[in-house]
């Protein structure tokens, strides 16, 4: 029987410009950490959480990798998987997790999603894993809807499973893959501000939007598909273009429109809000313009806004979420 396990859950890019709530992918770093081990009374004890500033609950009841955890083990336990993979007739059926925050809160980066990728994940390593990857899912979303308050895939599915996601439909929920293009290269910035996703949603959710925006999207939606399969950097840049979410939402981030028009210049084929923001993301074709752009982002956030930043740079994370030594 395992002792303890540790895992780690990448941060994403949901949205991916046209995709409100259906496209995502998963990067290198940051990224959350989860530690587990059996416990002797039953359910989820959640023993520290780390790196949040004590602004996260450590009731696994309110804690988003708690409740992923809990699902998890509640579904185990009641399919009888547990005792089997274990080889004996009553395994244990209580954890304890330690939950390691390695990126910021309220960053536009799924944090929330990683938390509860890394808690189901952390489980299920910890039993021996009895599920596949996939089977994960559902109980990564039941965290990711306890911080969220709707169920949303966008961030859980790449964070889990690595590469770019689309999500086709949810009842049944059905997850496709994308093809990820070897040359495609990743900026991420993360300026030290924050967006609250619930209010960041409702302003979206409560819009109306008329035809011609809805059938802006969809071309572009369309585009950034057709861009991937073939491989065309040039068109998946221009494909990146939001207008649903963004410019409802571009308002909400001091300094959002010059990083774009900088991130451009400096070479970036595309630029739009990771997820509901604050941070940032801006696509090339090599690794010297995307560090080129993650300086000329930075230096926009500064000069324009006033803001500190951080910038992850890199390809996409093609294995999503892992067991670390
Ligand atoms: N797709 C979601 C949104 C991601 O844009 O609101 C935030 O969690």
């Amino acid at each position: 029987m395992q002792c303890r396990v540790r895992v780690f859950a990448p941060a994403s890019v949901s949205n991916l410009g046209p995709g409100f709530d259906v496209l995502g992918l998963a990067i290198e770093r940051p990224g959350d950490v989860v530690e587990a081990e059996f416990r002797d009374s039953p359910g989820v004890e959640i023993a520290a959480v780390t790196g949040d500033g004590g602004l996260l609950p450590a009731d696994p009841g309110r804690n988003v990798a708690g409740v992923a955890a809990a699902s998890l083990l509640q579904h185990l336990a009641l399919s009888g998987i547990a005792a089997e993979r274990l080889g004996g007739a009553r395994p244990p059926t209580g954890v304890r997790l330690w939950v390691h925050k390695q990126m910021p809160l309220a960053s536009g980066l799924g944090g929330s999603a990683a938390s509860s990728v890394a808690g189901a994940l952390a489980v299920n390593e910890l039993y021996g894993r009895p599920l596949a990857k996939d089977a994960l899912l559902p109980h990564a979303l039941a965290g990711e809807q306890v911080a969220a308050g709707t169920v949303h895939a966008d961030n859980v599915a790449p964070s889990l499973l690595g590469g770019i996601k689309a999500i086709r439909g949810y009842t049944p929920l059905e997850v496709l893959d994308l093809p990820v293009p070897p040359a495609l290269r990743l900026v991420v910035v993360h300026p030290h501000t924050e967006v609250q996703t619930s209010y960041a949603r409702r302003l979206v959710r409560e819009h109306s939007f008329p035809i011609e925006i809805a059938v802006a999207n969809l071309g572009n939606m369309a585009g950034l598909v057709a861009a991937l399969h073939r491989g065309d950097l040039e068109l998946l840049g221009r494909s990146l273009e939001d207008r649903l979410a963004e410019p409802l939402r571009i308002g909400l981030i001091p300094g959002a429109a010059a990083v774009k028009l900088a991130a451009r210049a400096a070479g970036a084929l595309g630029c739009s809000i990771s997820g509901s923001g604050p941070s940032m993301f801006a696509v090339t074709g090599d690794d010297e313009t995307a560090e080129r752009v993650a300086a000329a982002m930075r230096i926009a956030f500064a000069e324009e806004a006033g803001l500190e930043s951080e910038a992850f740079t890199g390809p996409v994370n093609v294995h999503g979420a892992r067991r670390i030594p």
